[in-house]
């Protein structure tokens, strides 16, 4: 029998993947010692080294994009120096990994916000929406609306944190525009009601999410920049009247750039994939590099979807969590491991470094 397309290489941009399955971001909070990511992180990271990419964890652009306890940062030389650690560990494995760069924007909590300040936003619009901080799921806290004249702050926040990901070592980056954060806040009605040329028509709300990613593109080359996107995803409290017309116009604003993925969320994260009418297909066709395709997908339908032309490449989230050698598995057709709810955010290595490998006895 050939190998299934799934498993062969594919070449993203200048590097070459040992097979078409990614590992999706995953936040894990564990990085409690400044930010930095945890002791645990480069052995976690090892150990599903077999993926062809792993995205790493959101990790924020600055101390303002902080969300939730104890998840990383990359704007601090003790920031890439441990994440320096992660990625040698990955790439003695001949692994390949990005890192997700992250602003949380209204997705937060004053409690940890740089002095205690509000969260911001592009409209002074609360979320209906928990985050985790103090080891509990709590409200998101009452943001502010960003003035005009710190936008260029945060793009600057993106293009810094991407040139740092770069200095740890990382193969790129990937720009999070998805699950209701900062950048698709700004995209989405719901969220956005600013009258500013960040706010109203569709071009003035995609304007964010553009204009970080050709930042960021300019930076670090757009051979090594992955934009992340989730079109009719309600994650964190988010609603768009028009989500077709809007991301149509965000992918073929994308394209012009021309990053070397598009990761698409396709449906509700970790949710129904027909949550709403939408064609992805579309966006498929509006983009000529890479199409990362993620949400609900097993070894059948990711196998479907590659041999289809529908994605070049699958993402699988909560599977790696306990399955560090997924792609073995879904290559052997063995059952995968569940994962355990209790451990899947803060703590240490339990539930986290000590999943084993499949056990054929
Ligand atoms: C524990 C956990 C943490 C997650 N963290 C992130 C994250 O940091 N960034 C992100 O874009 N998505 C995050 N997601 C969403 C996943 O990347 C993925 O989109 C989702 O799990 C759906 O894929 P799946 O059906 O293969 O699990 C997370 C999901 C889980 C279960």
């Amino acid at each position: 029998m050939p190998n299934p397309l799934l498993f062969q290489p594919y070449q993203l941009g200048e590097i070459t993947l040992a097979n078409r399955v990614v590992m999706a971001p995953l936040t894990r909070n564990r990085a409690a010692g400044g930010l930095v990511p945890s002791p645990y992180a480069a052995e976690y990271y090892a150990q599903r080294a077999s993926a062809g990419l792993i995205i790493a964890e959101a990790t924020q652009v600055s101390a303002q994009a902080q969300g939730y306890q104890d998840t990383p940062g990359i704007y601090t030389d003790d920031q890439v120096a441990g994440w320096r650690k992660v990625t040698d560990a990955v790439h003695a494995k001949g692994g390949r990994i990005f890192l997700q760069i992250w602003h949380t924007g209204r997705i937060s909590n004053v409690a940890v916000q740089p002095d205690g300040l509000a969260p911001v936003a592009p409209s002074a619009i609360r979320a209906v929406a928990k985050t985790f901080v103090g080891g509990a799921f709590v409200d998101v806290s009452e943001p502010r609306a960003l003035e005009l004249d710190e936008i260029p702050g945060i793009i600057a926040d993106f293009r810094h944190a991407a040139a740092n990901a770069i200095r740890a070592g990382f193969d790129g980056v990937e720009v999070h525009g998805a699950n209701g954060y900062l950048l698709e806040q700004f995209g989405k009605d719901g969220a956005n009601q600013r009258q500013d040329a960040y706010g109203g028509t569709i071009e003035n709300r995609a304007r964010l999410l553009l204009e970080v990613t050709a930042a960021v593109a300019e930076k670090i080359g757009a051979g090594r920049t992955g934009v992340r996107i989730s079109p009719v995803s309600p994650a964190n409290g988010i609603t768009d009247s028009d989500p077709q017309a809007l991301y149509d116009h965000i992918v073929a604003g994308l394209d012009r750039i021309g990053p070397v993925y598009l990761h698409v969320i396709e449906g509700a994260t970790g949710g129904p994939r027909d949550v709403a009418p939408f064609d992805f297909g579309r966006l498929r066709r509006l983009f000529a590099g890479t199409y990362i395709a993620n949400n609900g997908y097993d070894g059948v339908t990711a196998e479907q979807a590659v041999e289809s032309g529908a994605a070049d490449l699958i993402a699988f989230g909560h599977d790696f969590v306990a399955n560090p050698d997924l792609v073995e598995r879904l290559q052997a057709g063995v059952p995968f491991a569940q994962l355990n709810r209790e451990t899947l955010y803060g703590g240490g290595a339990e539930g986290y470094t000590d999943y084993p490998v499949y056990d054929r006895a």
